[in-house]
């Protein structure tokens, strides 16, 4: 009771609060329900369990939109019980994964900044439902929201009804850490006023019309990320690849002294890097990216990074509670924002981000494949790749030369699946060294890929491509077969 009272301090939202199961019953077949999460944090998890067994019953589709991935109970869940028709913007669900990848759930690959836009015009259908995990609801109705803000804002503006679900495993302390701001749409917009990494231009809260809250729900369930293997030695080579290379930017001039502010993507590889900027042997760095990890709390701490500005909390369960113990370490060093203004293509621009991103596979010429195994088989989805990429002062792919114990060549003749064309990718960091692309024609880059970011066993066959191009293919950019 006395949690209650605390996570929820208004009584009109109090005369709400009912079971799951209850919450469920208003979600109908072929509704669009938008739900806050973002790279599995901040998801709500009790609704969604109780729906995904409402469907093991009796059959129901939903159309599901997020702000990127979520967890289990909620991806995992409502795919294992056939309830999901389509599923927007970004997931790295196994067995979702399944569905999409065999046609059983219609999946939209799209970049995250563009999707709240894309909400308020009406472009992705009408928001039947919002349903959005809260730390807690304000005695004046504002609501605090948890560990991710990602598309959150404008599902809670534009839903049509709302159920909340207030959960006690997040901490209270949460309150102050996120900034929300929706620019105005076009023909309206402002620049957004935004000119450090570490400005405020919104409000902490949420503030919704009430009458649109049909449900609030209660819930103790912890985010679940999913914990990094520790770095393994080709890792740690493409982290101190990527390290020398900036370093002899600073030296060059072409990064001022102090850097400038860094994005960082997801998955092993990008954590070892985030491991690896301690090598750069500076203090005080900048972080303008989507995700703040585990690796992104210990660099604070350090001292490394100065300030970290993100859409999303994803710790694992015992950082969370090391955060929890810590808060006031941390609280002056972090935002959270709004997809719409993480990923924002002005204000990467404006910063002049440093974006630093994972390739699936990358092809002689520069171009990069982010999302489909072999051309064809949907990975997780473009996310904020893109976002970064086109927009980043220098815009950086990583990837292993190899995958599969040698087996696949991740430098290509051609990509299998093009997210990132050559015009978005100025340099490439294997584990064998570093392609800077940046003033190359395809046929400059085809030769500085090859001979600096090629497996030695892959190479030979790659020459042997792209000298068969020059001779047999035909233009600017030659290649041969289809
Ligand atoms: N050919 C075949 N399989 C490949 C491959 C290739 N060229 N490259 C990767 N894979 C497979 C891996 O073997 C692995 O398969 P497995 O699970 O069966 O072992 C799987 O793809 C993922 O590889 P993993 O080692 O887990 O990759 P990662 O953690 O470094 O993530 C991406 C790499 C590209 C999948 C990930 O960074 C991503 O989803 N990127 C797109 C979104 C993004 O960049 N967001 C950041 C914006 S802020």
């Amino acid at each position: 009771m006395e949690e209650l009272k605390k996570r929820v301090q208004k009584n009109s939202f109090r005369n709400k609060i009912t079971s799951p199961e209850k919450a469920a019953d208003f979600i109908k077949d072929g509704m669009t329900v938008a739900t806050s999460g973002f790279t599995p944090a901040g998801y709500p998890k009790e609704v969604p369990l109780a729906l995904a067994k409402k469907a093991e019953k009796k059959p129901l589709k939903i159309n599901l939109l997020t702000g990127a991935s979520v967890g289990e109970e909620l991806d995992g869940a409502l795919s294992k019980a056939c309830a999901i028709n389509k599923r927007i913007p970004y997931q790295t669900n196994d067995h979702l994964r399944e569905a999409i990848n065999c046609g059983e759930v219609k999946f939209v690959d799209m970049h995250l900044s563009h999707m709240p836009q894309m909400v308020r015009y009406g472009s992705l259908g009408k928001i039947d439902i919002a349903l959005v995990e809260l730390v807690a609801i304000k005695d004046d109705g504002r609501l605090v929201i948890s560990t991710s803000v990602g598309n959150t804002p404008t599902f809670l503006r534009e839903a049509e009804k709302i159920i909340l679900e207030v959960n006690s495993s997040q901490p209270l302390q949460l309150e102050g850490i996120h900034d929300i701001y929706i620019p105005e749409d076009p023909p309206n917009r402002q620049p957004i006023p935004l000119v450090d990494v570490s400005d405020r231009i919104g409000t902490p809260y949420i503030e919704v019309d009430e009458e649109r809250v049909v449900a609030v729900v209660f819930s103790d369930k912890k985010d679940v990320n999913r914990e990094f293997a520790p770095p393994d030695e080709v890792s740690e080579q493409i982290a101190k690849n990527l390290i020398s290379f900036l370093k002899k930017e600073v030296k060059e001039g072409r990064i001022p002294d102090e850097l400038l502010p860094f994005q960082s993507g997801v998955g092993s590889i990008a954590n070892a890097i985030l491991k690896g900027l301690a090598g750069l042997g500076m203090k005080g760095l900048k972080f303008y990216s989507e995700v703040i990890q585990d690796s992104v709390l210990d660099l604070l701490e350090e001292g490394i990074l100065g300030f970290a500005s993100g859409t999303s909390l994803t710790l694992s369960p015992a950082k969370l509670d090391y955060f929890n113990e810590n808060y006031p370490r941390f609280k002056e060093k972090i935002i959270l924002r709004p997809q719409e203004i993480s990923n924002n293509p002005e204000l990467i621009r404006r910063l002049g981000v440093i974006a630093m991103n994972t390739a699936i596979e990358v092809d002689i010429y520069g171009n990069v494949n982010s999302t489909h195994i072999l051309g064809r088989r949907m990975m997780n989805g473009i996310g904020g790749s893109g976002d970064f990429s086109r927009n980043a002062y220098l815009s950086i792919f990583t990837t292993p030369s190899v995958r599969k114990g040698g087996k696949i060549s991740c430098i290509v003749p051609r990509a299998s699946h093009i997210d990132h064309t050559e015009h978005d990718v100025q340099v490439i960091v294997t584990e064998q060294g570093v392609a800077d692309l940046r003033g190359a024609s395809p046929q400059e880059k085809a030769e500085i890929i090859i001979n600096n970011c090629a497996h030695p066993n892959c190479r030979e066959d790659l020459e042997e491509y792209f000298s068969r191009c020059k001779k047999e293919g035909f233009g600017h950019t030659p290649c041969i077969g289809s």
